[in-house]
This record gives structure tokens, C-alpha cells and sequence, in this order.
């Protein structure tokens, strides 16, 4: 008999049917895309699905101060940073500067990541968390200057998050996650693209350990809403 997995929604109807009912839970996920893809929004998508299930959700970011964040997705109709929705603020501009980038400007490699995990592991513990957002994950991996000792380390912390039975979504730039698309369970990439004179936003799985998914790009939308998936629509180039 096969065994059943447990799905876990991704918040945006059409991905989910896309993914063969969501992702798979208990595992990491990268969703990788340019500048203004919506890969911010996409990852609230997923954390606020689990809020809106009595799930506890873990939402690090990186690169957006907290208050931006809440302020931005607040006006696509996210309360996030309340509740069951913790929001970790690991931005270099936040003043107390703890989780992740240390003050001593010669810090050795792996030492930001290590610092992210230990708070992290910290907070899942103190929690019973059932989602976790690391936005982005490139942040951290411009202080581990050496790619093998990345991959090391990368390997360690999904591993230590694994412990935890948490799902777990990262966003990247583009080409710059190599390392990371390798060692995930699944990939979502956000293309632009060039469809006859105008520019369409396209959205296309390209790995998914033990699934069946849709390998067709599709197009999404932005709108007021957030992110709309259309999985039976193809895009022309
Ligand atoms: N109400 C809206 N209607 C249409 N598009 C919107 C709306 N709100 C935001 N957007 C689009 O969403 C984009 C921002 O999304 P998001 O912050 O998730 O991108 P990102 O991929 O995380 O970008 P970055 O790499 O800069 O972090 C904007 O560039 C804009 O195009
Ligand atoms: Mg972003």
C-alpha cells in the first residue's frame, strides 16, 4: 500500500492544484524569482494558511524591516506579525542586529548561519510551529563566502529544521540559489516573460520530490487579493 502524505496548502488555490493538492508537509521548499516577483507575497500566502488553520506560523525575514512587511502585505489583506503569525525581524538595519548579522565586522563563515539557526531552533522550541518562512534565504548566504562550506551548513540546517516536523518555504533571487535547489524537497520558480509584445508573470514547479506536479508554466496574477495561480492556462511564447 502506498503510503499517504499529508498536503499542506500553499494559500493560493491554483498553486495547490498545480503541486497535486499542496505541498508535502515536514519538508523545505524554495520559491525563487527576480526583484518584485512576489515571492514576499507568496511566502505570506503560505504562512497566513496556516494561521488560518490554528496553525502556529514562523516568518523570518531578512531583507524587509518587520514594519514594512506588515505594512505591504496589509494592504493585500494580511494581518500578519499578530496571533498565531510571528514575524522574526533579521534585517542588517534593525538596531539590535541579534539573530543573524553580528557586530564584529569580521565574523567568521557560517557564523550568521549558525546564529539564525540557534534563534530559530530557540523559537521552535519555545512553540509548537507548523510553518516556517525564511525570506530570503540569499541574505544569509552572502556572509558564507565559500560554496562548499555552504553547502555544508545549508545541509545542517535543514536537518536541524527537519527535527522540528515544521514545512518550511525560503524564497531566493535567481541564480543565486544553486546550492539550495539542489538539497529542497521542491522548487518554485517566478519567471517574466516575453509572451508575443507584452511581458507576463509565469509561475512553473520544476522539482517536487515525491509528487506528481503540473510542469507547465502558468500564468499568475498580482492583484489586491494577492497572488492568483491560473493552472489551466498556458502561457505563449
Ligand atoms: N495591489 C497590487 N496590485 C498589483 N500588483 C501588486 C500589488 N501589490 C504588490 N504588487 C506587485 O507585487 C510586487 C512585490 O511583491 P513581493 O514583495 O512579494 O516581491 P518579491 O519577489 O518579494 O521582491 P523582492 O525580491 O524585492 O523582495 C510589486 O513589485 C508589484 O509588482
Ligand atoms: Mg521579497
Amino acid at each position: 500500500m502506498i503510503p499517504m502524505v499529508k498536503r499542506v496548502s500553499t494559500g493560493i488555490a491554483g498553486l495547490d492544484e498545480m503541486l497535486g493538492g499542496g505541498l508535502i508537509a515536514g519538508r523545505a521548499y524554495l520559491v525563487e524569482g527576480p526583484p518584485g516577483a512576489g515571492k514576499t507575497i507568496l511566502a505570506t500566502h503560505f504562512a497566513m494558511a496556516g494561521v488560518d488553520r490554528g496553525e502556529n506560523a514562523l516568518y523570518v525575514t531578512l531583507e524587509e524591516p518587520a514594519d514594512q512587511l506588515k505594512e505591504d502585505m496589509a494592504r493585500l489583506g494580511f494581518n500578519v506579525g499578530s496571533g498565531n503569525f510571528k514575524i522574526v525581524d533579521a534585517t542588517p538595519v534593525n538596531p539590535e542586529r541579534s539573530v543573524v548579522f553580528s557586530e564584529s565586522p569580521d565574523i567568521e563563515f557560517g557564523e550568521s548561519f549558525e546564529r539564525l539557526l540557534n534563534s530559530l531552533s530557540a523559537e521552535l522550541r519555545k512553540r509548537d510551529y507548523q510553518r516556517v518562512v525564511i525570506d530570503p534565504i540569499t541574505m544569509v548566504k552572502l556572509t558564507v563566502p565559500n560554496e562548499l562550506e555552504y553547502r555544508k551548513i545549508f545541509l545542517a540546517f535543514l536537518k536541524t529544521l527537519r527535527r522540528y516536523n515544521v514545512t518550511v518555504l525560503m524564497t531566493a533571487e535567481v541564480e543565486k540559489s544553486d546550492v539550495e535547489k539542489y538539497l529542497v524537497s521542491g522548487v518554485i520558480r517566478l519567471l517574466r516573460v516575453e509572451s508575443g509584445d507584452k511581458i507576463v508573470r509565469a509561475i512553473q514547479i520544476t522539482k517536487f520530490r515525491g509528487s506528481a506536479f503540473d510542469e507547465v508554466m502558468r500564468p499568475y496574477k498580482i492583484t489586491n487579493q494577492g497572488i492568483q495561480v491560473f493552472p489551466e492556462e498556458t502561457v505563449f511564447i
